[in-house]
């Protein structure tokens, strides 16, 4: 047991699914895993332990935004042995060809800030993807006939964002869309030696103003974790 995470040492699989929501952690270990089996509840944090296709698999909610993922993602790969995590969650669209339902892999996480920035002093280390879990998970989305996009995001500090300069030149710098976590857990995978992916839904859009509605999501974020999953055991 870590100071975040209550599973028991053997009860974490070294592939793991991270959602922002612990709920998603639910609906997709109990729809995508079998024998899924609660793991953590530690702060209401829900994490599973199942099997899909027969390979073990953890889903571990990561909370929001890159201080929580980073507690998360550092206790699983330095407490329990994690090797392959793969961010699943929505993002906000930031192109035009980039729509609602739409699947984004991304292969960078630009940032403003990171709970990491302070330990590159003046460097700016560019977070990026594991590549065969991209080429993977490229591969899967291709095969399902998935929209997807690869390329840059961004990870913002904020949900609420007071910059439209800011976001201005992420758009201009062709960024496809805007999350929370990504930087910091590609960061932390460099770090410890682990392979990090992020597969996102764009949930809404930041020109359109459009966003899911609520009864679409389990549909369109259902391809994402199975691009996750095929990603993951390629
Ligand atoms: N996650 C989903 N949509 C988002 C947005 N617009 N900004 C930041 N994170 C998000």
């Amino acid at each position: 047991m870590t100071v975040h995470i209550g599973a028991k040492p053997g009860e974490i699989a070294e592939t793991v699914l991270m959602p922002g929501d612990p709920y998603r952690a639910r609906w997709a270990a109990e729809t995508f895993l079998e024998g899924a089996k609660l793991v953590n509840e530690v702060r209401g944090m829900l994490g599973f332990t199942g099997h899909w296709k027969g390979h073990p698999v953890t889903i571990q909610g990561s909370g929001m935004g890159m201080p929580s993922l980073s507690i998360y993602a550092n206790e699983l790969m330095k407490e329990y042995g994690a090797k392959t995590l793969v961010r699943i969650g929505s993002c906000g669209g930031m192109q035009e060809h980039v729509a609602i339902r739409d699947v984004i892999i991304a292969m960078t996480a630009s940032t403003l800030t990171s709970p990491s920035s302070g330990f590159f002093r003046e460097m700016n280390f560019a977070p990026c993807a594991d590549w065969s879990l991209l080429r993977a998970a490229v591969a899967a989305a291709e095969a399902r006939g998935t929209r997807t996009h690869v390329g840059g995001i961004y990870s913002s500090d904020v949900f609420y964002a007071e910059r439209p300069d800011l976001d201005e030149q992420m758009v201009r710098h062709g960024i496809l869309g805007v999350e929370m976590e990504a930087a910091e857990l590609y960061t932390l995978a460099s770090r410890h030696k682990c392979r990090a992916l992020a597969v996102l839904t764009v949930s809404d859009h930041l020109q359109t103003g459009e966003a899911l509605p609520a009864e679409d999501r389990e549909k369109t974020f259902g391809d994402m974790v199975e691009i996750a999953l095929e990603a993951a055991f390629a």
